[in-house]
């Protein structure tokens, strides 16, 4: 017989594609992006030593992105308001680079991208620094434009992505700008050392609990996918950090299985998303924790109510133990225990698996979905 060597498949290290391959690696890339920057409980950024003037002497942190980074971008936000307390803006590099922002030497600028070659994001970075603001960049790709062009880096250690949908680089993006965060709120004395190690611990948690969705979901998700293989449409909602999680499963979900998806704020569902359940009509939910966000979850659990009244298929993904949404949840996609902003970490890899097992289902390439390129750098 003959053995034929194939180069790509090799590389894939045995998975059937690179995006299979790279949701495997999301543990690693959340780990490797924090090795090496914190040391017993404290937050130590290399790339960072000697900038402190870019923290301290700002009143303002805007970030910019485009695609998925900018979804990593909005998760960013509610830390680095919560750790550093600096008021923050996310925008799309496109739309941040024409208009006429209000931005100087007091205003931050943090882009985010995996390839660091965008050339949305690269012409934001220079409108930027060409206005006086200060700018950091965090990316994947050593050596790249976008970080050549800026004040500071922090690199994400995602490893080389492959396929076109980002994946692993989404989680590591969300790991860098938390480090960031506590990295910002000690260096401007809104944190004290012993919220920073709290923190920390939990962020150095996240790995083993990905590992774990892995291990304990992936089959039963790519089940669930394939018998959801026919939908037409399907509708995320979340709240707070699980608003930017519902925006990137949909986003997932059109790249690559090119069905009709979108991700709404729950709280904004009565303001006009609602008239678009009918029945049948597949919503997944982001449910924060009952425990760490009592508040949130009972908001939530109300919004499942009204929609499942109106005849939605709630797939819930909900934290290990949640009874309280299992009397209206058609499918539940468990999480470990985390506190509110380590959630997006772990609740964004069953929407990964979904896009993927569904996009698989239909017989279609996930690692180079039609019309899409991994690096725009147009324009
Ligand atoms: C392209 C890719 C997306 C990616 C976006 C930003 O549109 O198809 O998957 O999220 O670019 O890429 P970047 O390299 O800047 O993170």
């Amino acid at each position: 017989f003959e053995v034929v060597w194939d180069a790509a498949a090799a590389d894939k290290g045995g998975w059937s594609s690179f995006m299979a391959k790279e949701v495997s690696e999301e543990p690693e890339a959340v780990a490797n992006t924090i090795r090496g920057r914190v040391h017993d409980g404290t937050v130590q950024i290399p790339e960072l030593e000697g900038l402190d003037e870019l923290f301290t002497g700002i009143d303002r942190i805007i970030v910019i992105a485009c695609g998925t980074a900018a979804y990593a971008g909005m998760v960013g936000k509610y830390a680095l308001e919560q750790w550093a307390r600096v008021p923050v803006d996310v925008e799309l590099a496109h739309e941040f680079r024409y208009r006429d922002p209000v931005i100087g030497p007091r205003t931050l600028v943090v882009s985010i991208s995996q390839s660091g070659e965008t050339m949305d994001t690269l012409m934001a970075v220079k409108f930027a620094r060409e206005a006086g603001a200060k700018t950091l960049s965090i990316c994947n790709t050593q050596g790249a434009t976008i970080p050549r062009e800026s004040d500071a880096i922090v690199y994400t250690h995602a490893g080389p992505e492959v396929a076109v949908a980002s994946t692993k680089a989404f989680v590591a993006q969300i790991t860098a700008l938390y480090l960031l965060a506590l990295h910002v709120g000690r260096v401007r004395g809104a944190l004290d050392a012993e919220t920073i190690a709290e923190q920390v611990r939990q962020l150095e948690a996240v790995p083993e609990k990905i590992a774990r969705v892995l291990a304990t979901e992936q089959e039963h998700i790519e089940q669930f996918a394939h018998w959801m293989a026919d939908t037409r449409s399907v509708i995320f909602l979340g709240r707070h950090v699980g608003y930017p999680i519902a925006l990137e499963g949909a986003l997932k979900l059109k790249e690559i299985s090119y069905i009709h998806a979108e991700g709404f704020a729950a709280g904004e569902l009565k303001h006009g998303p609602i008239a678009l359940i009918e029945p049948g009509q597949p919503v997944f939910v982001m449910v924060p924790s009952p425990s760490s966000s009592p508040l949130l979850h009972a908001k939530v659990v109300s919004n499942i109510q009204e929609i499942r009244a109106r005849g939605a298929r709630i797939i819930a993904v909900a934290e290990e133990g949640d009874a309280a949404v299992l009397p209206f949840a058609d499918e539940v996609l468990r999480i470990p225990l985390a506190e509110p902003l380590f959630e997006p970490l772990l609740a964004v890899v069953p929407l990964h698996i979904f896009a993927m097992g569904l996009a698989t289902a239909k017989g279609l390439d996930v690692d180079q979905p039609r019309n899409l390129a991994k690096s725009v750098t147009v324009e």
